[in-house]
């Protein structure tokens, strides 16, 4: 299995964990996300998952190479979202399985309205608060410049804070899915509510996030898709 833009490595740790007959490769382009999942792979000693430098737009692997890939929230932040899939069409074995976890409309709606009392949570909170805000690893993340633009702006490369309310629906999602050749074969809300301005932090604890994920919507969806075959 690879996972593609995996950050933290979250995902390929626990499945690795989890189903240790499985051999799990993790890939991003941070040199300080990867240090952080090995450290956190390390510290499982995980001897069945790898994480590795590569750019998803052009993978060192292989034709064929998994029989699963995953990606989280990784298509939002890519310019070049086409020669991504083209890319996880040719590592995919055919009829492979790739899972994608995206966030919703609903996601941005919260975020949206939510931006004028996460400004007053910064300002109150102290520069230090803001600095740390938001908790992303590289340098250009860390400039007052690109918060303030995450701030006011869009998530993702795409569009801006209104269009992506449908760039995020679930239906056009689908719609993408489908268009890229792939198969929809299972789809269904993560269940946890968050906002991207951190508000009330871990002051919302994971259950009471469920809880909340059922009355305001989920802010990511899962969607679980079989390569049509070539
Ligand atoms: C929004 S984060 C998601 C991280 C993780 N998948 C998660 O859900 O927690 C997107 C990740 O994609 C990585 N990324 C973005 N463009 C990439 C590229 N062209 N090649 C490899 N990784 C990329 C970033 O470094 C970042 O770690």
């Amino acid at each position: 299995m690879i996972e593609l833009g995996c950050g933290p490595g979250f995902y390929s740790s626990r499945l690795a964990q989890r189903y240790p007959e499985i051999s799990v490769i993790g890939v991003d382009r941070s040199p300080s996300q990867l240090s952080w999942a090995r450290e956190k792979r390390n510290a499982l000693r995980l001897n069945n998952c790898q994480f590795q430098s590569d750019n998803v737009l052009e993978l060192s692997h292989g034709d064929d190479s998994f029989d699963v890939l995953i990606a989280s929230r990784l298509f939002t932040v890519l310019p070049n979202r086409r020669r991504a899939v083209a890319e996880m069409y040719r590592v995919l074995r055919p009829g492979g399985l790739a899972i994608h976890v995206l966030p919703t409309h609903t996601w941005r709606f919260w975020t949206t309205l939510t931006l004028i009392p996460a400004g007053f949570q910064y300002i109150f909170a102290g520069p230090g608060a803001i600095a740390a805000w938001p908790s992303a690893a590289t340098k250009q993340s860390k400039s007052l410049w690109y918060k303030l633009k995450r701030f006011l702006g869009r998530h993702g490369e795409h569009g801006n804070m209104l269009s992506e309310h449908w760039l995020f629906h679930p239906i056009r999602w689908r719609r993408t899915f489908r268009r890229d050749g792939f198969e929809i074969i299972e789809e269904r809300p993560v269940g946890i509510f968050h906002t991207g301005n951190m508000l009330l932090g871990k002051r919302l604890t994971i259950d009471r996030r469920k809880r909340l994920g059922q009355i305001l919507g989920s802010a990511c969806r899962l969607y679980v898709l079989r390569s049509v075959e070539r």
